[in-house]
């Protein structure tokens, strides 16, 4: 694994399979009744949030308080960010105060990757959501999501990969970190991605990258294994990209009608915030084949698995507490 975690592309094939497979491990520990790994000990997570987020802020919180990092909450409103002080002066406070990790959440592209390649910060940058740009944990939690419901290994464990599964990513792909990150990794790891999108809601340049695009999404429908409906950006669109909210619905949308004409055992997939009655409708939000709550539930395993990978060290992920040692010895 690289140092620090900016992009999908940044993970080969291997360390994403490492990531999840260690996710795998952690998330067995959830089931325990005390679920605190003592791993990070006296470690230091600073989650850096310049940005609203609901799951991804709680999420990597649960994460690092459960390997028992000592966890710094940072949000820019309320903070001096909103006094005018900069990303620089902001991180150099942070490596004051001794932070191992710090996971950044911003609403401009590329500023992990300028933390990243600084000098102000000492510690492991993890990327959680950087403008329309990359959003490389939220891809993990999804192929771990894939992978549990879909890919079944030869002794009925886990396979590795997820080699020839069709995973379709429906709707604002312009705006999507979430798209972006996902193509990288879920082809990396094997995946056939097709994106659907109507044009205006498709990147210039959406022809190079590794995946099909079409624009009809009851075609693409019958052959996808998992679907992945992503929510509308109206909080980035500067202009008007569909006519009308109904009219995006009825040709983009996910309802009843359109999620009979999956194959039965394919997934619907979405990384909240959800749009009730716009890219899905609550019957497909709410039935049992949409995956959302199970995504937030693996993406704290995910995430766990990330720090401990990237400042755990030499330490088995999941060793025997003090109390089992000392009875089996
Ligand atoms: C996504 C995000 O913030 O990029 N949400 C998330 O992390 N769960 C997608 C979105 O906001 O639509």
């Amino acid at each position: 694994m690289k140092r620090h975690l900016i992009s999908a592309a940044d993970l080969t094939r291997d360390d994403a399979v490492l990531v999840l497979d260690t996710a795998e491990e952690l998330a067995r520990v959830a089931d325990r009744p005390i679920k605190k790994l003592p791993t990070l000990r006296g470690r230091t997570v600073v989650n850096l949030f310049f940005e609203d987020s609901t799951r991804t802020r709680i999420s990597f919180e649960a994460a690092a308080k459960r390997l028992s990092a000592d966890v710094i909450n940072f949000s820019a409103k309320g903070s001096s960010v909103s006094k005018g002080e900069s990303l620089k002066d902001t991180a150099l406070t942070l490596e004051a105060m001794g932070a191992d990790a710090v996971v950044i959440r911003h609403h401009d592209s590329g500023a992990p990757h300028r933390l990243a390649t600084s000098e102000w910060i000492g510690g492991a940058v993890v990327n959680a959501g950087d403008g329309t740009h990359e959003h490389p944990t939220q891809a993990l939690l999804d192929a771990f999501a894939i992978r549990r419901r879909l890919v079944a290994g030869p002794s009925g464990g886990l396979g590795k990969d997820l080699s020839g599964r069709r995973v379709t990513i429906v709707g604002d792909i312009l705006h999507s970190r979430v798209a972006r990150s996902n193509i990288h990794l879920l082809t990396t790891l094997g995946a056939q991605v097709t994106v659907v999108a109507p044009p205006t809601l498709l990147p210039v340049g959406a022809g190079v990258w590794p995946c099909e695009v079409s624009y009809d999404l009851d075609a693409v429908l019958p052959t996808s294994d998992a679907v992945m409906m992503l929510r509308v950006q109206r909080e980035r669109m500067n202009a008007a990209y569909f006519p009308t909210e109904r009219e995006y619905a009825r040709r983009y949308g996910l309802d009843g009608d359109r999620m009979a004409r999956m194959p039965e055992h394919a997934i619907v997939m979405h990384p909240g915030p959800m749009n009730r009655g716009m890219e899905i409708t609550a019957e497909v939000a709410d039935s049992p084949r949409c995956t959302a709550v199970e995504q937030v539930s693996g993406g704290v395993s995910v995430r766990m698995a990330v720090l401990y990978l990237l400042l755990g060290g030499s330490e088995p992920a999941v060793s025997t507490t003090r109390t089992e040692e000392n009875t089996l010895a």
